[in-house]
């Protein structure tokens, strides 16, 4: 299945199809479709008087969310915590998961920061070891891992899904499969893969996911989730306690109970108030997501990527920076021309959207971006 590029452009994304920009910067922050801005500004109507916004209408709106997140992921809604960012997931991991002094905490270098200071601030915290592996490529593979793994003190194996710099992708499955048979908990930071690729955490083993929707899912900030896996809910206790997070709290007349049970689902997690507008945006975002189809989506967003690929590979005075190989890649790319500040410039000059990360351009093109537009961007770096 495939859906018809300009008439989502001209539905959810005029400016792109006005020409306004050649927006290849989903890494950064993802665009929102009209759909969504329709549903923030609807919201914000409602918000003027808080009197038309129902209990029902409010709450049912995050249950909506976690069931759409679900939806996109293979998980159960009970498994879903809603967040207002990534960092709120990979926090909660580092101190809710059981860990001692002495336990190691394993990651590939060149995480993304908020991948690194929760660590580190947790062994400084509590004596945990804080390790980063130095690996070929910056990718993680099973070997290098399974030899990592041979010290029985790593307790958990955190990493990005996607590099945010690279673009290099580590395989879920494989690391996590590792993992799962040793009783190390696998984290993931999922927000630079989850939209350009697809995943079914039913048959993928990762114990808590963190994921921004303000990039690839093209949601308003302060939308995000954690996936917490369902057999682990109920052993873990929250870090920081919400006033819903326990049981019978969806009974405003008995707040003062005081009953310190946690709920029995993700939710235990989840800390209220939330941004009911931007869960709402986000919503909005994810119903197109699902009507366009996830493996479409996929295929579209992989194949303008696997042409900033083919272009780099056929010039000789352009590096790639991200693997090669179409299984350790997603939507990022990242070249270096021989000139790249330059080029960056050059880039902002014509209108094209992207970032310069560790001294290379780094274009992240999405479903709604078109092969012409990718073609003028690297016409724009050759020059
Ligand atoms: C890999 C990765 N993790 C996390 C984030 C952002 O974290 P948060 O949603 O907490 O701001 C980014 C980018 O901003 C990122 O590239």
């Amino acid at each position: 299945m495939t859906f018809d590029v300009a008439a989502l452009r001209r539905d959810e994304f005029p400016w792109a199809e006005r020409g306004e920009s050649i927006y290849l910067n989903n890494a950064s922050t993802g665009p929102l479709p009209e759909r969504t801005v329709r549903a923030l500004a609807e919201w914000g109507r409602l918000r003027a008087n808080p009197d038309r916004i129902s209990h029902d209408l409010q709450f049912d709106t995050l249950t909506r969310s976690r069931a759409l997140i679900a939806g996109l992921i293979g998980a159960d809604s009970s498994e879903i915590a809603l967040a207002t960012n990534t960092s709120f997931g990979i926090n909660l991991a580092a101190f809710s998961l059981p860990l001692r002094q002495g336990d190691v905490v394993l990651s590939p270098q060149l995480e993304f920061p908020a991948n690194v200071y929760p660590w580190m601030q947790l062994a400084a915290r509590r004596g945990v070891e804080y390790r980063q592996v130095q690996c070929d490529d910056g990718v993680l593979d099973r070997e290098r891992l399974a030899r990592e793994l041979e010290d029985e003190r790593v307790r958990v194996v955190t990493v990005s899904w996607v590099q945010f710099a690279s673009g290099a992708r580590v395989d879920l499955t494989a690391l996590g499969t590792l993992c799962r048979e040793r009783g190390v908990y696998f984290v993931v930071d999922a927000i630079q893969g989850l939209g350009p690729l697809t995943l079914d955490l039913k048959t993928t083993p990762v114990d808590i996911l963190a994921c921004g929707a303000q990039k690839w899912l093209l949601s308003p900030w302060g939308a995000a989730f954690v996936y917490v896996r369902r057999a682990l809910i109920e052993q873990l206790e929250p870090h920081d306690v919400s006033w819903l997070a326990v049981q019978d709290s969806d009974d405003f007349s008995r707040l003062l109970d005081y009953d310190l049970k946690w709920r029995n689902d993700a939710r235990r997690f989840e800390f209220i108030t939330l941004p009911f507008q931007d869960m709402a945006g986000m919503n909005a975002s994810l119903e197109l997501f699902a009507s366009l189809g996830k493996d479409a989506v996929s295929r579209h967003t992989l194949g303008l990527a696997a042409e900033i690929i083919e272009w780099a590979r056929s010039r000789d005075d352009v590096e790639l920076v991200t693997p090669d190989d179409r299984a350790r890649r997603a939507a990022i790319i990242s070249v270096k021309p021989s000139d790249p500040m330059a080029a960056s410039q050059r880039l902002t000059a014509a209108g094209v959207a992207h970032s310069l990360r560790e001294g290379a351009i780094r274009l992240s093109p999405h479903f709604y971006n078109t092969s012409a537009e990718v073609r003028r961007a690297l016409d724009v770096i050759a020059r």
